[in-house]
């Protein structure tokens, strides 16, 4: 059994991208690749890149395509992706994903599964408002579906949990919106690909896991 090297995790907000692409990590090796993180790994380090994304994610709204994507691939050239990444939270937009494209396949490599999550918005909704992130290393926890064994305090690490400044609700609705104008075409462009595979992301995080796991198993290496 193999399993594809680029793997791209498509779903909307909350649908579990992070959660899962950390045990997918576990499981598969590879490394894992989230320009959320990146953004907020900016922004705690006081960057210029942090500060210039900083305003775009306060208020739900995608930072610039030029930034995101230079950003995205200079993280993909590192030697820790030389063997394949876990791509979550990009592409987000059909340049992001032309630019991801030709940027693999000007090294001879393709994206060889797109896992879609899908989970219905009201779903969303409840797991933003109880979802904690630890300031230390990032680990996302739920105060209801994922909680940590001290409440308040990373199982990793120790770390604080914090709630992310742009999980407040009207945010929340904003980044659902802009998920559904400009992510959710993904979808179509990449099943014309013949990459992608649904997932049913309204279940328990380990079944969804489950899921993810035997679908990225009976996919060929690309
Ligand atoms: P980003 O950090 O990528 O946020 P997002 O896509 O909105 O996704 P989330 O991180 O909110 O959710 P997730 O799917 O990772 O869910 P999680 O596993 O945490 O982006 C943030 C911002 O950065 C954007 O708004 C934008 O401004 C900017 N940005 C990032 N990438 C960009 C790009 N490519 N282009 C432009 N701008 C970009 O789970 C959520 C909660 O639910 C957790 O509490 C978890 O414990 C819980 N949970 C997970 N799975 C389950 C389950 N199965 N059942 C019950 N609870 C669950
Ligand atoms: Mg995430
Ligand atoms: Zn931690």
């Amino acid at each position: 059994m193999t399993s594809p090297r680029y793997v791209v995790l498509v779903g909307p907000p909350a649908s579990g991208k992070g959660t899962q692409a950390v045990r997918l990590h576990e499981a598969l090796g590879l490394t894992h690749v989230a320009s959320g993180d990146l953004f907020r790994e900016n922004i705690r380090n006081e960057t210029a890149l942090g500060m210039q994304a900083k305003s775009y994610m306060d208020r739900g709204d995608l930072v610039p395509d030029d930034v995101t994507i230079a950003m995205v691939l200079d993280r993909l050239s590192h030697p820790d992706c030389a063997a394949g990444a876990l791509l979550d939270g990009f592409p987000r937009t059909l340049a992001q994903a032309q630019a991801l494209d030709a940027a693999l396949g000007a090294q001879g490599h393709a994206i060889g599964a797109v896992p879609y999550v899908a989970v219905p918005d009201e779903v969303l909704i409840e797991r933003v408002s109880g979802r904690r992130l630890c300031r230390t290393c990032g680990a996302s926890y739920h105060v209801t579906f994922n909680p940590p064994h001290t409440p308040g305090v990373c199982d990793v690490d120790g770390g604080e949990l914090y709630q992310r400044d742009d999980d407040r609700p009207e945010t929340v609705r904003t980044r659902l919106k802009v998920y559904h104008d400009l992510t959710s075409p993904l979808i179509d462009y990449y099943h014309e690909k013949g990459v992608l595979i649904q997932i049913d992301g309204d279940q328990p995080i380990d079944r969804v896991t489950e899921d993810l796991l035997e679908a990225l198993r009976s996919v060929k290496e690309g």
